[in-house]
């Protein structure tokens, strides 16, 4: 099927977290249809090596724009820092990731000391200080990897002592670093912006990426003439996810914020 602007925004992450900014998404563009693949069966990416996180991403996305999907928005900050490249390079469609338009809004905003927490494989690749150093030069840039906050999330832990727990943990090197703003880079984390964000203080300004995104991604796609102009109510958004679980689907539900019904696809065979 050939992508056409009434074609669905198709989206992937390792897991739930994209949700947040699928949400973001229906919420910015209530006229279009989602696309979402969660790759369950290879969760985390985080802690994969750049050629695998590569690969699940181009097959992903090639099979979304197969399925018809007009545009991709990689859901994923540790798919968008090694895999970006290589997507917009093998797809007919716009493709666009989670990390510019957040080091945009850290340059817009002039804020002086930023940190960043994401996964292993977002920190380890240096994409966000190498973005932010050429866009955002005068501000001091920390990146710390806060992996333990994706399986905490993925079993639902969203409130109590072990999320408490581990958000303390890496709350006490950032808060030593004096940081103005936190860019919570990894799309899992908005889930628990709350709870991080008490941690933190007030005087730390948490940047909420999905958002973000989603501005970013209304006003490109409006640009480049591809926004559905079909008059009527949008086609379900469709979820699917390579590996099924009964805890996968409560959870997803949660991070979307209405019922939705998942199925598993069987891309990997
Ligand atoms: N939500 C993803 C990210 O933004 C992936 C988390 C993971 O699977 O490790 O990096």
């Amino acid at each position: 099927m050939s992508a056409t602007v009434d074609g669905p925004i198709g989206l992937f992450d390792s897991g739930v977290g994209g949700l947040t900014v699928a949400r973001a998404l229906a919420d910015r563009l209530p006229g279009e249809r989602l696309l979402y693949f969660g790759d369950t069966a290879h969760l985390p990416y985080g802690d994969k090596s750049p050629e695998a996180i590569r690969g699940y991403s181009l097959a992903i996305a090639q099979h979304l724009v197969d399925l018809g999907a007009k545009a991709i928005v990689v859901a994923c900050n540790s798919a968008s820092s090694v895999a970006y490249d290589a997507l917009v390079n093998a797809l007919s469609v716009p493709v666009f990731n989670v990390i510019d338009p957040v080091v945009a809004e850290v340059a817009r905003l002039g804020v002086q000391r930023v940190g960043i927490w994401g996964t292993k494989a977002t920190i380890k690749s240096g994409v966000f200080p190498a973005k932010l150093a050429a866009q955002a030069p005068d501000a001091a840039v920390r990146a710390w990897a806060t992996p333990l906050l994706v399986p905490v999330i993925e079993e639902n832990i969203l409130q109590g002592p072990i999320l408490d727990a581990v958000i303390d943990g890496y709350a006490r090197p950032t808060e030593a670093e004096d940081v103005d703003a936190l860019v919570l880079a990894c799309t899992h984390y908005p889930i628990v912006a709350a709870q991080i964000g008490q941690r933190m203080g007030r005087d730390v300004a948490l940047l909420s990426t999905p958002q973000i995104v989603a501005e970013h991604v209304a006003l490109a796609l409006e640009a480049q003439g591809l926004l559905r102009v079909a008059a009527g109510p949008v086609d379900s958004h469709q979820f699917m996810v390579s590996d099924y679980t009964p805890a996968f689907e409560a959870i997803a539900q949660q991070f979307f914020g209405e019922a939705i019904a998942l199925r598993e696809d069987h891309l990997w065979g």
